[in-house]
């Protein structure tokens, strides 16, 4: 049986009375897989993730993490095996990489100055440990945060939007670093991005939320599967014997609903404007416009720009 590192049964949490920031989150992070958590900003990404790390208290629900419900004195326990990198790392600027792991390492118990080395290692900074932090890029600093959240050796790492703000070659090193974690140490990786290409990039699961809720969990494979296939939209318009003669001429089959919408299959979001200006050109007014298939619509607000 495949075991999950994280699981939430009905998750719910709401910052105000007005609304429910959290709604009925089930969340199931296989363990050795690389899971990304993909939603639009706002979308409750960062909220969940304070949840299972216990930085916000749940209102009702359930967290499991490492097969145990996550509560009292299982919930230190299991947090020793986390590392966790949310928002920006707190790193003393004025101070070199290697003395800002020193005295992160004071803070856990039993590592060894080996350890740091290997850290610096695995992140990729041995060059720089004697470096000022202060003349370190943006993408240094978050792999410093990202070795000192590795000192432990944890079985899972939590990593908040670890590429925003990164240039682009930050974002490719950043990348390779956390395929490089999880292939070499079976680290479980739990990632949250605004970005359907970067989780395809780097995640074998993913679980996509929107308004607090869970819209689709699955492998990043059946998601490609799910994205291949068609999209129905369906066009309100005015003339319809026009409207249907255009459709026929760009060799589209169609499904007439009333004599208002006409419903239509096509394969990319380039294709709905090809379909109106071939409907505007014949004068065909189109009043509206709506994608069927909630996902694809869905997908359409995860791509840049
Ligand atoms: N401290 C807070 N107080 C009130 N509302 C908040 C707070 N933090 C986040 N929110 C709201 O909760 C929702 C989810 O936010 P967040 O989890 O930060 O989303 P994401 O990380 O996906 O961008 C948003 O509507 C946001 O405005
Ligand atoms: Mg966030």
């Amino acid at each position: 049986m495949n075991q999950l590192i994280v699981e939430t049964q009905n998750l719910n949490f709401s910052y105000t009375k007005t609304r429910k920031d959290i709604e009925s989150l089930e969340l199931k992070v296989p363990k050795g897989s690389i899971y990304g958590f993909l939603g639009p900003n706002g979308s409750g990404k960062s909220t969940t993730i304070r949840l299972i790390l216990g930085l916000l208290k749940k209102q009702s629900g359930k967290v499991a993490l490492f097969g145990e419900t996550f509560d009292g004195k299982s919930r230190l326990r299991s947090l020793g095996e986390i590392g966790a990198l949310i928002e920006n790392p707190s790193l003393y600027s004025h101070l070199n990489a290697l003395e800002n792991l020193r005295i992160a390492a004071n803070y856990r118990q039993n590592i060894s100055s080996e350890r740091i080395d290997e850290v610096l290692k695995t992140v990729k900074l041995s060059y720089a440990k004697n470096k000022k932090v202060k003349a370190f890029s943006l993408g240094m600093k978050q792999r410093l945060g990202l070795a000192i959240s590795l000192l432990s050796n944890p079985e899972l790492i939590i990593l908040d939007e670890p590429t925003n703000g990164l240039d682009p070659k930050g974002i490719i090193e950043m990348r390779e670093l956390i395929k490089d974690l999880n292939k070499k140490f079976g680290t479980t990786i739990f990632i949250s991005s605004h970005l359907l290409s970067e989780i395809e990039k780097t995640c074998t699961h993913v679980g996509i939320i929107r308004n607090g809720k869970m819209l689709f969990q699955d492998t990043v494979k059946a998601l490609k599967e799910s994205k291949g296939k068609k999209i129905m939209v369906d066009f309100e318009i005015d003339k319809f014997i026009d409207a249907m003669t255009v459709f026929e001429n760009l060799g589209k089959e169609n499904t007439s609903l009333t004599n208002d919408f006409i419903q239509i299959e096509v394969k990319d979001k380039n294709e709905i404007t090809l379909i109106i200006d071939a409907l505007r050109a014949q004068k065909v007014a189109v009043y509206q416009v709506s994608i069927k298939n909630n996902l694809e619509e869905l997908f359409l607000s995860l791509t840049e720009n």
